[in-house]
């Protein structure tokens, strides 16, 4: 990377011990009024000195605007060249205004949602003082076991690619000089979606070629979108933790994907490499570490104990340390840092700007898109004149942030009882389990809506779950419902494709929400009663039995396709079926649409325009998102047999027709070949594009 003349100057005043120090994240504590004077604590556990920890060049997570003020002069009083701390923070889906969870803003299929939920996370977050987001994750999630699939925009590469680099550009904004802007920090490199049972903190198995094909695209965005930053992951690829791995640094995300940019270890990462028994001891950790270039240590302390003794011994060269160094300076030099160690901190911005009226505004436009309608035999939406109950004790939630949001105000937030009790006065029996009098309401009610699902703290990371499905206890609600009324309407909230059972399947309509954030109860509360039509449609596949685990919609074709039950040797189970209940891509609406042409509009060298003739053949307004499938061209590897190659969302009035242009970028109409080379797919494009229930096949 190139230093400007600043940042050179500044290192060749800088001491082995200072440039170490750059090297180093701690969280906020390490610097509390007792730690700082004496070694107690993490200090005595990493064996730091208070005279190193004034050496550390960032800090992660902090509590807000006066805890980043004190911490900041106080570490500048004390630093000999006053570098100033940089402040990093998982600002995942909002700061305080809090934008629906990642899956939640997938399900839009909608990039510019993405984001708009990315940049105003930025302003907020930039007025506590806050200049990096280990956000987006890019991780692609296919098993509904892991509760971080969450944080991710689900199953599907080229949907990845998408929304993550749209989140980039939503918080680095154009300029990262601008002070409400943040680094993105993209995470985790790489394959941490792919840790075998759901588990997190584990191992990665996966063939080389499924890692280049399907798993590198979140990561590729990042680095075209010029995240600043990527996080090492947890999981051990091709037998080394990600953290000290050549291979996954420098050989996968420096050399293939071209990053230039910081890279920082996960939370205590590079230390856990100890755990993993692949070095036996720090100095061996921190030598795999920097010779990986691994830049930033995050919390624990092996680079502080470790690589001055490797210098000295001649293990590790100074240029090694120095181009780490070197990137860190250029990230807090490009942030201008160096002019402003306060930058966008702003304590009377911050209390009035996150939440304000707009910026919730923008939180229930970003979620109104999401909600997935399932299934609905004339159910939905409601009527405010009929008889309707409502049921569950997630009525009364307040908590519909959704895991991963640290500033997140529960307190300030809706439940759905709130809403509904504000708009209407329909009986609310929030419990899960009903009494006789409920009973007798249920059996009077037209209709009966019931909440079912996961909380908040049920997902998110360490929140893997044998069992992704719904509780014993709403299992027997939604039974109890159903046998004595069937007009039954289940809601499942949740932050996981959970596998439903029997009893939701057998509702009259089924509405699938991912947790919303600020604004999840008025969106929910519009949805049911039609003021918002749902145009979401699922980013990761609904299994029909957690047998089936993981499963997605891009599994390569097999030599035995089941074909029926009267032919033994095929690729099936024999207690139960193979397809899924709700594939990806699967969501309804209150309308219908019907496409009535498509053909090439024009075509060069990098892309394909294709008009599609599209009508709103229903009574109601209707948006959804729109897919381009390839055809997969037989090129001599295994890929699956149709390839998402250009999605879209349209909105149509009732009776309206329109023609939209849909651009097929030729970069992405590619495969990885057996020798790990990318090339692009040869014409003719044999295509499908699917709106909705509506196919329609045309060659390009
Ligand atoms: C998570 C990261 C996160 C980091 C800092 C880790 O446990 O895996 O995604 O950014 O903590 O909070």
């Amino acid at each position: 990377m190139k230093l400007t003349k600043r940042v050179k100057q500044l290192m060749s005043l800088m001491t082995l011990e200072e440039k170490v120090g750059q090297l180093h994240q701690v969280p906020p504590f390490f610097f509390s009024d007792e730690l700082v004077n004496e070694v107690a604590g993490p200090l005595r556990k990493y064996k730091i000195s208070p005279t190193q920890l004034f050496h550390v060049g960032s800090i992660l997570g902090t509590a807000g605007p006066e805890e980043m003020k004190h911490l900041q002069s106080m570490y500048l009083q004390r630093s000999r060249l006053k570098i100033p701390l940089l402040f990093m923070a998982d600002i995942i889906h909002g700061y305080k205004t809090i934008f629906p969870i990642p899956l939640a803003i997938a399900a839009t299929m909608d990039p510019k949602r993405s984001e708009t939920a990315a940049r105003i996370a930025a302003k907020e977050a930039t007025t506590s003082g806050i200049a990096v987001t280990f956000s987006p994750m890019a991780d692609l999630a296919r098993d509904a076991r892991w509760g971080r699939v969450m944080e991710s925009s689900g199953e599907d590469p080229f949907v990845n690619y998408h929304m993550t680099y749209a989140a980039v550009k939503g918080y680095q904004g154009s300029s990262l000089k601008d002070p409400s802007t943040l680094a993105a920090c993209g995470k985790h490199v790489v394959a941490y979606g792919a840790g075998i049972a759901g588990k997190d903190y584990t191992q990665a198995e996966l063939s080389k070629h499924s890692l280049y094909q399907y798993y590198l695209e979140g990561y590729r965005a990042c680095v075209d979108a010029e995240a600043r930053l990527l996080m090492s992951s947890f999981n051990v690829v091709e037998g080394i933790p990600s953290t000290v791995s050549s291979f996954v640094l420098k050989t996968l995300i420096r050399n293939h994907l071209g990053f230039k940019g910081v890279i920082i270890s996960d939370y205590d990462s590079l230390n856990e490499a100890q755990f993993h028994r692949v070095t036996s001891s720090g100095e061996e950790t921190a030598l795999k570490g920097i010779e990986a270039t691994l830049d930033i240590e995050m919390s624990s302390a092996i680079y502080q104990n470790h690589l001055i003794p490797l210098i000295e011994q001649g293990k590790v060269s100074v240029k090694l340390l120095n181009d780490a160094v070197g990137r860190v300076l250029m990230l807090k030099e490009e942030l201008g840092l160096l002019d402003d160690p306060y930058r966008g901190l702003n304590p009377a911005l911050e209390a009035t700007l996150p939440l304000s009226e707009n910026h919730y505004k923008a939180a229930y436009d970003v979620a109104k898109a999401s909600p997935i309608l399932l299934k609905n035999e004339q159910a939905l939406p409601l009527l405010p004149e009929e008889e309707i109950v409502f049921v569950g004790s997630l009525l009364d939630e307040q908590n519909l942030l959704g895991a991963w949001a640290w500033h997140g105000e529960v307190e300030r937030t809706s439940s759905l009882a709130m809403v509904l009790r504000q708009r209407y006065s329909f009986p609310l029996l929030m419990t899960d389990s009903l009494e006789e009098t409920d009973l007798k309401t249920i059996q009077k009610a037209k209709k009966v809506v019931v909440f079912v699902g996961e909380r908040s703290k049920e997902f998110g990371e360490a929140r893997s779950k044998m069992s992704p499905t719904l509780s014993d206890e709403h299992q027997r609600l939604l039974q109890t419902i159903l046998s004595i009324n069937p007009n039954v309407i289940t809601v499942v909230m949740a932050g996981r494709p959970l596998v439903l059972s029997p009893t939701v399947v057998a509702s009259q309509a089924i509405l699938y929400s991912f947790y919303l954030g600020s604004a999840m109860a008025d969106v929910l509360v519009d949805t049911l009663f039609g003021g918002i039509n749902p145009s979401g449609t699922l980013p990761m596949t609904l299994a029909s039995d957690v047998g089936q685990l993981p499963i997605h919609t891009l599994s390569l074709p097999t030599g035995r396709p089941f074909e029926g039950k009267t032919y033994t040797y095929t690729s099936h189970y024999i207690d139960g079926g193979n397809t899924p209940l709700f594939p990806m891509g699967f969501g309804l609406s209150y309308t219908f649409f019907s496409i009535q042409k498509a053909h090439k509009l024009h075509e060069n060298e990098d892309q394909i325009d294709l008009d599609v003739t599209v009508q709103n053949t229903g009574h109601v307004y209707g948006e959804h998102p729109i897919f381009v499938y390839l055809k997969t061209p037989i090129v001599g590897v295994a890929l699956p047999e149709y390839q998402l190659i250009a999605f879209n969302r349209m909105g149509l009035e009732p009776g309206m027709r329109q023609t939209l242009t849909l651009t097929i970028d030729k970069k992405h109409v590619s495969y990885y070949d057996t020798s790990f080379k990318r090339h692009r797919f040869d014409g003719p494009f044999h295509v499908k594009i699917v709106l909705m229930n509506e196919q329609y096949e045309v060659t390009l």
